[in-house]
C-alpha cells in the first residue's frame, strides 16, 4: 500500500474516457487479482466485487463499472473507502482511469449474499490524461481541515484525497501526541442531507488511506485507532486517531537498569522533544 504514494499526485477522477481505448482481458484480470490483495481497515468485513459493462448500470462514463458489495458491519463504509482508494491509486499506476460514482445505480443489488454499496467507473487512459499539477486541484484551505503546524508535510499531501462532491469532510486536530481525525457533519455538499453520512463515511475511509500512505512515506511510525463514530460536539464525529511514535531503541542495559525495568523500551515522540514514554512488555 505504501508504494502508492506517488499516485496520490497522479490520480484524478476520470470523467472523459477515450472510446478508442479499451481495457484488455489481462488488465481486467489484473484488476480482479488486485482487488483481493488490498489491505482492509476492518479485518472481518467480507467484500465482493463485480466488474460489469458500464451499460449495465446508469453510469455515463467509462468502459466498465466496478460494483462493490459488502457485509454491513460497523464501519463498513469507512472500510470500503479505505480499501477501494488503494485500488484507485494502483489503477493510476497502470494508466487505468477511475471515478468513484456515488450517483450510479445498478439493478444488481445483491451479490453472493452481500449488499451493493457503491461503484467506480473504469476505463483505459493515457498517462498524459492523468493529473499533471496536483496543486491545481480544487481543495479547501489547509487551515479549515488541519488545526496545527505539526505534520504539515502530511497535511499538504492528504488534503488531495478525493471525496463525494469534493466535500472534504475531514477535520484534523493534532493534540498532545495524537493526530485525531473527525468527520464534519457541516461540510458543504450537493448530496441530499439524509445521504451525506453514507457518502462522507466512504470519504473518511479514503482519507485514512491517504493518511497512512503519507505518514509512512514521511517516515512516521504510528498506531491507528478507529472509532465507531462518537460525536465530539454538534459538528464533529470522531473517526480515528493516529499516535505517532518513533523508536529510539534505547534499552537500558541490565546492569544500569533498576530491577523493574527489565524489558522496558523507551519510545520518544518526534513532537514532544524531551518527553519519553515507557512501555512495559
Ligand atoms: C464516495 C465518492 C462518490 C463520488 N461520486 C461521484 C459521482 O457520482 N459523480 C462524479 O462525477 N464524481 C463523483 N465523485 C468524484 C468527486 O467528485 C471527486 O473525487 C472530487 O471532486 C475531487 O476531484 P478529484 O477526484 O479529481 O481529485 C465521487 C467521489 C467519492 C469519493
Amino acid at each position: 500500500m505504501h508504494d502508492l504514494y506517488d499516485m496520490i499526485f497522479k490520480r484524478k477522477s476520470f470523467r472523459r474516457f477515450d472510446d478508442t481505448l479499451s481495457l484488455s482481458n489481462e488488465e481486467l484480470q489484473k484488476i480482479e487479482e488486485k482487488l483481493y490483495k488490498l489491505s482492509p481497515l476492518v479485518d472481518d468485513i467480507n467484500l465482493k466485487y463485480q466488474i460489469v459493462k458500464r451499460e449495465k448500470t446508469t453510469c455515463k462514463r467509462g468502459e466498465y463499472c466496478l460494483l462493490v458489495y459488502s457485509e454491513k458491519k460497523e464501519n463498513y463504509l469507512l472500510n470500503i473507502g479505505y480499501v477501494l482508494e488503494q485500488l484507485d491509486l494502483w489503477m493510476a499506476s497502470e494508466n487505468i482511469g477511475a471515478c468513484w460514482y456515488g450517483m450510479g445505480k445498478t439493478t444488481e443489488q445483491q451479490y453472493d449474499g452481500l449488499d451493493y454499496v457503491i461503484m467506480l467507473a473504469l476505463g483505459k487512459g493515457r498517462s498524459v490524461e492523468f493529473r499533471k499539477d496536483y496543486t491545481k486541484a480544487k481543495r479547501k484551505e489547509l487551515e479549515i481541515i488541519w488545526n496545527d503546524e505539526r505534520f504539515v508535510d502530511v497535511a499538504n499531501v492528504v488534503r488531495y484525497a478525493p471525496s463525494s462532491c469534493n466535500s472534504q469532510p475531514w477535520r484534523v486536530f493534532c493534540e498532545d501526541d495524537d493526530i485525531q481525525i473527525y468527520c464534519s457533519t457541516k461540510a458543504r455538499s450537493m448530496i441530499p442531507e439524509g445521504r451525506r453520512p453514507y457518502y462522507n463515511s466512504i470519504d473518511m475511509g479514503i482519507f485514512l488511506c491517504f493518511m497512512e500512505i503519507a505518514l509512512k512515506n514521511k517516515g512516521y511510525e504510528f498506531k491507528r485507532m478507529v472509532y465507531a463514530g462518537q460525536k465530539k460536539d454538534e459538528e464533529l464525529i470522531a473517526v480515528a486517531d493516529y499516535r505517532e511514535f518513533y523508536k529510539l531503541f534505547v534499552k537500558y542495559s541490565a546492569a544500569k537498569a533498576p530491577p523493574a525495568s527489565n524489558g522496558i523500551f523507551f519510545v520518544a515522540s518526534r513532537h514532544i522533544e524531551a518527553r519519553l514514554f515507557a512501555f512495559v512488555f
